[in-house]
């Protein structure tokens, strides 16, 4: 292990859709506590990285370290118990469920959360998210997209995670809806939870993000502060 600062460690991780390569040779950390913004070129692999990391994409090279254990191989189900927990872009939620039982599945995908767990989870919610707790009962697919991206964003949080993958929360979303979902993101940083996130919004990720890697072909090809990438992404590489 590099460094016990570090959650999360990929080393040299290749992976592939079919013969497609879609991580080659990617490495990168992510510090303890830090908001960390993966950005790039559409094509470039970012979500295929986030699915790596939480075993949706079977890795076929490399390392990846959670909290300094070797995780690559290691199921989805898994690395939810172990702490970590994902928003797929889509913002995969039970459509035809309420909001209420949206956010308690999210508790139970782990175990042993206890009830107390379970009801600070809920608080801490609704805090970031007011909007949720007065349309509880209502079912998740009425709700409008910046309401379904927080509702994916909370249920994820319900399940007690360090680490939190997030792809493309700003996706499709009013400008004043990235704010709140960025915000969100920030706030959730004191309650010790760690980000790594892919962005489209260069812009928005750059008023949260710590540290921020860009990507090409499957690789990071530049990392740096989130205004060093703002410049690197402004001059003749075009970010999607
Ligand atoms: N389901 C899939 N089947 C086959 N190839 C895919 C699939 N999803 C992504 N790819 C390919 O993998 C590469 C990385 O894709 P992806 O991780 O989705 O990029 P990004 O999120 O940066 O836009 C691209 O070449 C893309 O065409
Ligand atoms: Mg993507």
């Amino acid at each position: 292990m590099k460094s016990d600062k570090m959650i999360l460690e990929l080393t040299d991780v290749r992976a592939k859709y079919g013969l497609v390569s879609a991580l080659d040779g990617m490495s990168f950390d992510v510090g303890r506590g830090e908001i960390a913004a993966l950005i790039g070129p559409h094509g470039a692999g970012k979500s295929a990285a986030l699915k790596a990391i939480c075993g949706l994409l079977p890795v076929t090279g490399g390392e990846i370290r959670f909290e300094g254990n070797v995780v690559n191989g290691t199921s989805m189900e898994k690395l939810v118990e172990w702490g970590i927990s994902y928003v797929d872009e889509k913002r995969l939620i039970f459509p035809s469920m309420s909001v209420a039982d949206n956010l308690a599945l999210g508790a139970y995908r782990r175990h042993g959360r206890t009830a107390a767990d379970i009801s600070s989870a809920r608080a801490t919610v609704f805090q970031l998210f007011p909007v949720l707790e007065e349309r509880l009962e209502q079912t998740a697919g009425t709700l409008s997209g910046g309401e379904k991206q927080m509702l994916a964003i909370g249920r994820a949080f319900m399940s007690g995670p360090r680490l939190l993958l997030l792809d493309c929360p700003s996706l499709r979303l009013a400008p004043i809806l990235v704010r709140k979902v960025m915000s969100a993101i920030f706030e959730l940083r004191a309650h010790g939870i760690t980000t790594l996130l892919v962005e489209q919004n260069v812009k928005a990720v750059s008023h949260i993000a710590d540290y921020s890697y860009f990507m090409e072909k499957g690789k990071i090809v530049a990392h740096g502060s989130p205004a060093e990438l703002l410049s690197y992404s402004n001059g003749s590489r075009l970010v999607s």
